[in-house]
């Protein structure tokens, strides 16, 4: 089990508030960001063939240097997201949205990532679903997170199983792998920000952000999410968007 947390401050130091460290990570991880993607963008030109033919040999370790640029952007823009969360400035461009079509966008671009470990993501919409008001990037945001998560611990030539629908009062998005599924002491703090279960060891991918900003991005729209382990194997995510929701944080327009 590996938990990276919030060091309490030694006593002889002085006591910054949570706001400044999150302000200053905030900053870092946005000054960071723009020649990030300019070295991602600079490999991927001569990738590309801008600066002529390069050899196999240079050609694999520029495909190594750009995957791990497009990596780094990942873990910025996640570390950003959750300093927006704690400083509670996340804002959502609330409108009238289709949830299935959020989840037919992050399944388009998770497909090929799919196919790569040899997993099938198969969608199910139940019927009419609804329009809810929510922010449609961030829900797709959310789908991609629980989708990329289902992918990683999938065995090859197994399914991952998406189902969209309408309930009472909301509208149900259910991702369910067949893999290892979460082991119990780990069931309570996957939605931890950092944690990242004894599972995750093994695929040294990720930061133990994903969970977390889906969880805040939920819990802004006024919806919720959870896990669960499947009686027979794997496990299951479930997020919920409300079809009349009491929105938590910033509304782009400016309302609350
Ligand atoms: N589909 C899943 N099956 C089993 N464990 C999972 C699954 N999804 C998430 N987890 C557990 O929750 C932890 C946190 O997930 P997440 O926040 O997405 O971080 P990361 O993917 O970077 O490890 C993972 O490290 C893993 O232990
Ligand atoms: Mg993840």
């Amino acid at each position: 089990m590996k938990k990276l947390q919030d060091k309490p401050s030694p006593p002889d130091m002085p006591n910054y508030r949570v706001e400044d460290t999150t302000e200053f990570l905030s900053t870092v991880a946005h000054e960071l960001r723009t020649p990030l993607a300019s070295l991602k963008g600079s490999i991927a030109l001569i990738l590309a063939g801008a600066a002529g033919d390069t050899r196999d040999e240079i050609t694999d370790l520029l495909t190594i240097a750009h995957n791990n640029a497009d990596r780094l952007i990942r873990l910025v823009d996640d570390m950003l997201d959750v300093a927006k969360a704690r400083l509670g400035t996340l804002t959502l461009h609330l409108q009238p949205i289709s949830v299935a079509d959020c989840v037919r966008r992050a399944l388009d671009s998770m497909n090929g990532c799919a196919r790569q470990r040899d997993v099938t993501l198969k969608l199910d919409v139940g019927g009419d679903v609804p329009v809810v008001t929510a922010d449609p990037d961030r829900v797709e945001q959310v789908a991609i997170n629980l989708i990329a998560n289902a992918i990683k611990f999938s065995p090859s030539g197994s399914t991952v199983a998406i189902s969209v629908e309408h309930r009472k009062d909301d509208v149900q998005v259910a991702v369910t792998d067949s893999g290892p599924g979460i082991p119990k002491e780990d069931l309570a703090h996957v939605f931890d920000r950092f944690y990242q279960g004894r599972n995750a060891r093994e695929c040294q991918s990720g930061s133990g952000l994903g969970l977390a900003i889906s969880k805040a991005i939920l819990d802004g729209h006024g919806g919720s999410i959870s896990a669960r382990n499947n009686r027979g194997a794997g496990a299951t995510f479930v997020f919920a968007l409300p079809l009349f929701a009491h929105h938590g944080v910033h509304i782009a327009d400016g309302t609350k």
